[in-house]
């Protein structure tokens, strides 16, 4: 029996074949390694029949292992030098088989030119392409020290991708609700096969890029160059990680992509405000148990498969399955998030930005496993509105925070009875230019609306501003100061807060005086 490892469905779905089913919903996700064979084997074996994968639907993901990814190529042995049309898969597996063959015979092999090898390699099956990247950064010391160890694993985990997958990858279309779990392992195969540069460049819609051709080119003289090797590092952790670690690689990673097109009547909410936790020193990425807000670009993982090295950046390559997401993941619009549940974190950090370092190895920690298989840790991206210099005005109009609002409020809905916690901060605030009291307060709202237990809100060492957090949240707690009240505060804010046409008071004390005022008056 093969071994499907994914499905695609609802949540509520998946939960009634959980219940229904134990068993079947476990032969969905169990990975049966008697029925995964030896690369070295397969190399020699018979060419399979193999179905297209949905190669014409554009629902569907073009995989590397669809029959109808082919390649023309020119048979030498043919006396006129005819050109035949050949699988691509074959050339992928031949090529891969002999990087994983060179490495078994030759185990002890000291000084191996990585950027020539891959690039020999990938240039077989993706020519054209390859022929713009100089694959430089694979020769980084830390880099090949790291490949020496875990790219036989990754040939495995690539050539594996044929036998973990039991039919094509639906593509997460903009505009439709729509869940896919996928196992650990079969996101390691997906992930093997991107570091391999496998996918099929051509027609991917407006699907984000995923091979990951642009992390490994240096460019002279660039700065960026050194944050793409530590991502780099990051990565291979993870691979090392997957190879060495005895954790069950079977857990299933579920990615939901959520879109609401009803909408909140703010000024009518009489939702009062949650408390609010301020973390100083912490980041996101460790709030065990919570919802983990990552602040992204509508096109998942933004600059991550390039030199971006923020906060979805980082995050997503100190947990590279995250990454997965960019395979079938359409930009999300403005009622759209993408919630992430079961990935887990491999790799620590130091640095932000251009000072970005990998920080060594995660512990690897036992997790609670939910009703479907996943560890809890649950990630949401959810993309600001960005804001330039120009236009940063704009974002105290009422269509721009009821953007926003809105997309928190998609973002923190939660299951029916799950109080868990979110954990943010300054979203939209660095590369989005967004005002950190607004977002502050854009976030609390849609928090306290949907019933979240509280919010954590990470300040990143800013003590003027965790201060700040913490008196207008024991003002406005103090205060009975509801959902309703504080957004019809707020739209007064772009008129009211204005004391020239370019300067204007910040947005905490205006809310305050509003209130006092409006006590005063309500009094009288
Ligand atoms: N935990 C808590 N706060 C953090 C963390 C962390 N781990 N990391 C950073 N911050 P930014 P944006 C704070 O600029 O403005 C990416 O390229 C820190 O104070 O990453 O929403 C995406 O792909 C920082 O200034 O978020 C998008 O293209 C602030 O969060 C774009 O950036 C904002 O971090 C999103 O930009």
């Amino acid at each position: 029996m093969s071994s499907p490892e994914y499905v695609a469905v609802t949540l509520h779905l998946a939960k009634k074949l959980k219940e229904a089913s134990p068993k079947q919903y476990m032969a969905v996700f169990h990975v049966m390694s008697a029925g995964q064979r030896d690369c070295l084997k397969r190399s020699s074996s018979q060419p399979q029949t193999r179905s297209s994968w949905s190669w014409n639907d554009p629902s569907f993901v073009k995989l590397p292992i669809s029959s109808q990814n082919t390649i023309r190529v020119v048979d030498l042995e043919k006396k006129d030098r005819v050109v035949v049309v050949h699988p691509k898969w074959e050339i992928i597996q031949e090529h891969l088989t002999n990087i994983q063959c060179s490495f078994c015979l030759a185990p002890d092999i000291k000084h191996v030119e990585y950027g020539k090898l891959m690039k020999k390699t990938i240039s077989k099956y993706q020519f054209a392409k390859a022929r713009g990247y100089n694959f430089q950064l694979l020769d980084d010391p830390g880099i090949a020290e790291k490949l020496k160890v875990c790219l036989p694993f990754i040939v495995k985990h690539a050539l594996d991708l044929e036998t973990r997958l039991a039919k094509p990858i639906p593509i997460l279309e903009s505009g439709r609700s729509q869940t896919l779990l996928l196992s650990r392992n079969l996101c390691c195969s997906l992930l093997a096969n991107a570091f391999f540069c496998t996918f099929p460049e051509e027609s991917r819609g407006n699907l984000p890029d995923f091979n990951f051709f642009r992390l490994f080119h240096k460019v002279e003289n660039d700065a960026r160059s050194i944050v793409k090797v530590e991502k780099l590092k990051c990565i291979l952790e993870y691979f090392c990680q997957m190879r060495d670690s005895n954790h069950d690689k079977n857990t299933v990673i579920s990615f939901e992509r959520r879109c609401v097109t009803e909408h909140v009547q703010w000024k009518e909410s009489n939702a009062k405000l949650c408390p609010v936790v301020v973390k100083r020193k912490s980041g996101i990425e460790d709030a065990e148990g919570m919802l983990q807000v990552d602040f992204a670009n509508k096109v998942i993982g933004g600059g991550v498969l390039n030199d971006g090295a923020v906060m979805e950046e980082i995050r997503f390559v100190t947990s590279p399955e995250l990454i997965v997401a960019r395979l079938f993941t359409e930009p999300l619009n403005h009622q759209e998030v993408l919630v992430v549940t079961g990935t887990r974190k491999f790799s620590s950090y130091s640095g932000y930005s251009a000072a970005f370092q990998f920080g060594g190895p995660c512990p690897l920690e036992t997790r609670n496993i939910d009703d479907l298989g996943r560890e809890v840790t649950q990630v949401v991206a959810m993309d600001a509105y960005p804001f330039h210099e120009c236009n940063k005005w704009e974002q105290y109009s009422q269509e721009m925070i009821d953007r926003e609002l809105h997309k928190c409020f998609v973002a923190f809905r939660k299951a029916k009875g799950n109080p868990q916690a979110v954990a943010t901060g300054n979203w939209g605030c660095g590369a989005f230019n967004g005002d950190p009291e607004l977002k502050f307060l854009i976030q609390w709202m849609a928090a306290s609306e949907v019933k979240r237990s509280r919010m954590f809100y990470h300040t990143c060492f800013n003590d003027k501003q965790s201060k700040e957090l913490k008196d207008i949240n024991e003002f406005l707690i103090q205060t009975e100061v509801t959902v309703g009240k504080l957004y019809r505060c707020l739209l007064s804010y772009k008129e009211g807060g204005k004391v020239k046409s370019r300067s204007r008071i910040p947005i905490f004390p205006y809310i305050k005086d509003r209130i006092v005022l409006g006590a005063l008056f309500a009094n009288k």
